[in-house]
């Protein structure tokens, strides 16, 4: 059996491919494949490895209907067309848990360098705008006992509470369609609604998947119901907030400032103007980028992989109604 790596993974996924017998085929150049490349390599290939910004649409899965798995190396699918996949039995998985610590880091990290605005602050030591003590000159604000608001508290959602609560005592009030026992448990956190989420939160920090409920969610009318002072971070999707109601809002200061490491499109242009404001923190989609979090990723992407041409169940299915079906 034949397995196609679009992109360089860290070595143990490869390890583990070898090991169970596989003829592993990985893409060597540090680019991105077209759908054409994409397809071509999937069609001399029994299963693939593929990355979240490849698009696994209607018409990939039709084109190469004979993958026994499709293995993301992510744990985000919105790339993902899952019902056509699903249609066409095509067993698809992902990479949960093991990017959880490291993708909450990222939420906290712009947390803080946002409501300090290091990144402002940095970007004036580089343009040798370094002042004297200015005593009201661009100042940030604390987080001790503010309000944490989490939008889709799940895995993810549920690391950031926790640094938030342990650091600075925070309360956690969350958006969820069902209840979070653990968060409700652990933390003391409390279920609102979406309108309650957008009032009360200090900050606010999306951690949903990106579906045809949650895009554009974050637009206009919802900053407009946030804190003046509130802090919205994104960890998750860019596709979740309006781009250019979040430009507004800040500009018309409906809320003090923003941390985004996921933006829409990716990359973001070098000429966004939320590049260019003090209160925002902008990162290049680096919330899996640790060595621990992306070789957990590598051996999941591999172990999906292999059990799914062994036509067994995929230890993290996307849709494991597929295997249901097979045995
Ligand atoms: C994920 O795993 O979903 C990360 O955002 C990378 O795509």
């Amino acid at each position: 059996m034949k397995v196609f790596v679009s992109r360089k993974i860290p070595e143990i996924g490869y390890q583990l491919l070898k090991e169970a017998g596989l003829e592993v085929t990985a893409w060597g150049d540090d680019r991105m494949l077209t759908k054409d490349e994409l397809i071509n390599y999937s069609l001399q290939h029994d299963g693939l490895i593929c990355m979240n910004g490849e698009r696994i649409d209607k018409e990939f899965l039709n084109a190469c209907k004979h993958l026994k798995v499709i293995s993301l190396y992510s744990v985000g699918y919105d790339n993902m067309d899952v019902a056509e996949a699903t249609r066409l039995n095509i067993p698809l998985g992902n990479t949960p848990d093991v990017l959880s610590d490291a993708t909450a880091d990222i939420a906290f990290t712009l947390l803080l360098m946002t409501s300090r605005k290091a990144i402002f602050h940095h970007k004036r030591i580089l343009n040798k705008q370094w002042d004297f003590f200015r005593p009201t000159a661009n100042l940030g604000i604390e987080l001790k006992n503010k309000t944490l608001g989490i939008f889709g508290l799940g895995r993810i959602g549920m690391e950031m509470a926790k640094r938030c609560k342990g650091a600075y005592d925070m309360k956690v009030i969350y958006h969820n369609r069902s209840e979070n026992k653990q968060a409700d448990e652990e933390l003391g956190a409390k279920k609102v609604s979406f309108d309650e989420l957008l009032a009360q939160s200090d900050i606010l920090s999306v951690h949903s998947a990106l579906t045809a409920e949650t895009k554009g969610i974050f637009n206009y009318t919802a900053f407009s119901k946030m804190k003046p002072a509130s802090i919205f971070i994104n960890t998750a999707r860019g596709g979740v907030h309006r781009e250019e109601d979040l430009i507004k809002a800040l500009n018309e200061k409906l809320i003090w400032g923003a941390g985004l490491d996921v933006t829409n499109p990716e990359p973001m242009n070098a000429d966004n103007p939320l590049l260019s404001m003090p209160n925002v923190s902008v990162l290049p989609h680096i919330g899996s980028a640790t060595e621990e979090a992306r070789n957990g990723m590598a051996r999941i992407a591999a172990e999906n992989a292999i059990a799914g041409l062994k036509g067994e169940k995929l230890p993290h299915p996307i849709n494991p109604e597929v295997q249901k079906n097979k045995i």
